[in-house]
């Protein structure tokens, strides 16, 4: 035995390395027909460690008080801290970037009808993870302490203040103070840096671990382990390492060369990444002109906005999302991807794609009569897809689905 071999067989011997290396990546078979799509739940993986990484030599040298938090980041992480400002715009990007793979990454379930059995709790666990996102997005946008970081908290913490009878309560138990405050500024920056990127892990975990069990779907939506050779392994499947590995490295190379683009050129990204007012300190006497929240909070803010009634927007709000949770119960139809399916599930698929590219856009202008009412009519569609989803997912004839996956 060789030395290198001596000493796996130490490994081994105490720690399962070999097993769960096989298990998992060189003798785990995947669908061998991934394509675009697939990309994304690496990407994610990618901007998760990009976050984590930049995140922890951002805490290095951020000041989490009132009084230094915006001088830390804009002056000295930006100017003085050597390559602060690539880390920071590496972050801000990561941030918008987590975004843009993981709504990839969702569609991609929708296209192929991933969250069916016997994937629903792969989907649980992964909306389980979008709110944590979204959470620890809102209390990161705090933490430069500039104009925009204070109003917007200000706009959504103030949300629950709809919660009848304990409302107000709620809401300075939030901000651990009579106004957003330097209180409110370490509370948020103990959850963003430790409480809620430790639920991110642990979350992300059990969303592979959970795949792993059931096995990936694929773009036929078939079930590949019903075709094995005579040692059980699945006549579509490849080990995912290495192929899907190295195929993953061009995914890697795509996204990497869009990303540094992003940081190296247009860090602010127009106003859409870093926006305009939080380039000047929280000021609480000083509102912004158009308090927007960023891009991806957006298409739920407009849902909130397109509600006339401040406490029934702020449930129609959440129903945007707790509607997502019940996504695998709602579609009936008896083949999960959209290939096979009928056109008008395609139709109704677009719209929706189209529904939330409006409801997106509209949140980021100052509201008129003209824009409330293309929220209202877009918000009505998102709804009218998931909640009628039990009866057109049934309507019209499939198109014949193949034994074996097809390239
Ligand atoms: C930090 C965020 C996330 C990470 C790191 C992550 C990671 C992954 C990875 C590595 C895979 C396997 C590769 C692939 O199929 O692309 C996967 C699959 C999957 N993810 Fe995620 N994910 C995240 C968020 C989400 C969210 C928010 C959802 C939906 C609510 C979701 C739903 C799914 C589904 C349904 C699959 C199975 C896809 C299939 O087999 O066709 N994930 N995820």
């Amino acid at each position: 035995m060789s030395n290198q071999n001596k000493f796996m067989q130490w490994i081994d011997d105490r720690f399962p390395a070999t097993k769960v290396w096989n298990e998992h990546l060189a003798q785990y078979y995947a669908p061998k027909n991934f394509n675009f799509w697939y990309f994304f739940g690496s990407l994610a993986l990618l901007v998760l460690v990009n976050q984590i990484l930049t995140g922890i030599w951002l805490t290095m040298n951020y000041d989490p008080t009132a009084a230094g938090a915006y001088a830390s980041v804009e002056s000295y992480i930006m100017r003085d801290v050597d390559w602060g400002w690539l880390l920071r715009y590496m972050h801000s990007t990561g941030a918008s970037a987590f975004f843009v793979v993981v709504y990839l990454h969702m569609f991609r379930g929708l296209l192929y009808g991933s969250f069916r059995k016997p994937r629903e709790l792969v989907w649980l666990f992964g909306m389980i993870i979008f709110v944590l996102l979204m959470a620890e997005a809102f209390m990161g946008y705090l933490l430069p302490w500039g104009n925009m970081s204070l109003w917007g908290a200000q706009v959504i913490i103030n949300l629950f203040s709809a919660v009848p009878g304990y409302g107000e309560q709620i809401v300075e138990w939030i901000r651990g103070d009579y106004n957003i405050s330097g209180a409110t500024l370490t509370r948020f920056f103990a959850l963003h840096v430790v409480a809620l990127p430790m639920a991110l892990l642990l979350m992300v975990f059990l969303h592979i671990v959970a795949l792993h069990k059931v096995g990936s779907n694929n773009p036929d939506g078939i079930d590949i382990k019903k075709h094995k050779d005579e040692n059980g392994i699945p006549l579509d499947g490849i080990p995912f390492h290495p192929y899907y590995t190295v195929k993953d490295i061009v995914g890697v190379a795509g996204f990497l060369f869009i990303f540094c683009a992003i940081i190296f050129f247009a860090p602010e990204m127009g106003g859409y990444f870093l926006e305009p007012p939080n380039f000047t300190p929280a000021d609480s006497l000083k509102t912004p002109a158009h308090i927007a929240p960023v891009w991806y909070f957006t298409p739920f803010y407009s849902v909130l906005r397109a509600v006339p009634d401040q406490a029934l927007g702020v449930l129609a709000m959440g129903a945007s999302l707790v509607v997502l949770f019940f996504l695998p119960w709602l579609d009936r139809c008896q083949v999960i991807s959209m290939r096979y399916r009928h056109w008008s599930h395609k139709l109704w698929l677009g719209l929706f794609v189209i529904a939330f590219f409006v409801l997106g856009y509209l949140g980021m202008k100052a509201p008129t009569d003209a824009r409330t009412l293309v929220a209202q009519i877009a918000t009505t569609y998102y709804f009218a897809f998931f909640l009628l989803m039990p009866w057109w997912s049934q309507w019209g004839a499939t198109k014949p689905v193949p034994e074996r996956v097809t390239d």
